[in-house]
């Protein structure tokens, strides 16, 4: 049976300092298994609304919470933050905040040392990750030392640590490289269709990752304006042109539907609705 792993059910917060509501009654599910895209301009709420989701908000920010959210069936209100902790992995946008360790081996092992895992246990956890990420060659290097595109990777291992069944990230391809970003997209899309990760990402460069997600939620000033899979959120006359994916990748997705040359897909034009249309 397919569980809900996120319930938000309608949440608001408004920062202690703020004039406004950050989050105004915001409700939608996130069902196990899912990869959700959070998107929306600058200031919209994304940051504010994934804090929500491992307990960061309200129990470390001060403010007026409203609403509830639920884990898979617990409310976060009502959690501790270690089990928060095994149930959501949280990667933010600026990598060396989240970075305090002397080697990527150590942050890796960092969250599980928290939790007293024992020494062999954490040993062999932390190679499986090296693993998994591919990060053989920098293990033993300073994180601080490594590219951002590492960094982002080094910290998805430690979120990934205590293998908690969601993964959170937010805008965490925006200092990389359009490479490096592609390269941590195609592992989060693994994490998902191949270890069953629930994942819910805010992304402003929706082309990247078009193919890989379920779910589209698009905040405007601290509201859920639409949400929904991908052909429903374009379709919606309220999703803003200038959101909508970038043409050389709408040329990229018809060119692999049906197969037309680089040259010839660059002179064709393709509205939303074609675009749409070699989704289904
Ligand atoms: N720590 C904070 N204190 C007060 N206001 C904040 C804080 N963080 C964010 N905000 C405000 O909350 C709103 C939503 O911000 P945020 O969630 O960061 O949006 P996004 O991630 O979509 O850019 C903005 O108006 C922002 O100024
Ligand atoms: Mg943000």
């Amino acid at each position: 049976m397919v569980e809900t792993a996120i319930k938000i059910d309608n949440v608001s917060f408004k920062y202690r300092n703020a004039d406004s509501f950050a989050l105004k009654r915001v409700t939608f599910d996130v069902i196990e298994g899912e990869f959700v895209l959070l998107a929306g301009f600058s200031g919209s709420g994304k940051s504010t609304l994934l804090k929500c989701l491992n307990g960061l908000i309200p129990h470390f920010h001060a403010g007026r919470f409203g609403g509830s959210i639920e884990i898979f069936g617990k409310s976060t209100l009502e959690s501790e933050t270690p089990f928060l902790a095994k149930q959501v992995g949280f990667v933010f946008q600026n990598p060396e905040n989240q970075i305090s360790n002397l080697t990527v081996e150590r942050e890796i092992a960092f969250p599980l040392e928290n939790f007293g895992v024992p020494r062999n246990e954490m040993k062999s956890r932390v190679d499986e990750l090296i693993t998994l990420l591919n990060l053989e060659e920098i293990r033993y290097k300073s994180p601080y030392s490594i590219s951002g595109g590492e960094q982002q990777l080094t910290a998805i291992a430690s979120a990934l640590a205590l293998n908690p069944p969601i993964l959170v990230l937010d805008e965490i391809t925006a200092h990389l490289s359009p490479v490096g970003a592609v390269r941590i997209l195609n592992l989060l899309n693994e994490l998902n269709t191949e270890h069953k990760k629930t994942i819910i990402i805010a992304e402003h460069r929706l082309d990247r990752c078009l193919n890989f997600v379920n779910k589209l939620a698009f905040l405007e000033k601290g509201q859920l304006k639409i949400f929904g899979d991908i052909q429903t959120v374009f379709q919606n006359k309220e999703f803003p042109e200038s959101m909508l994916p970038k043409i050389p990748s709408l040329f990229l997705k018809l060119d692999e539907k049906i197969g037309l040359s680089k040259d010839k897909t660059n002179t064709i034009p393709l509205t939303v609705e074609e675009f749409v249309a070699t989704l289904k």
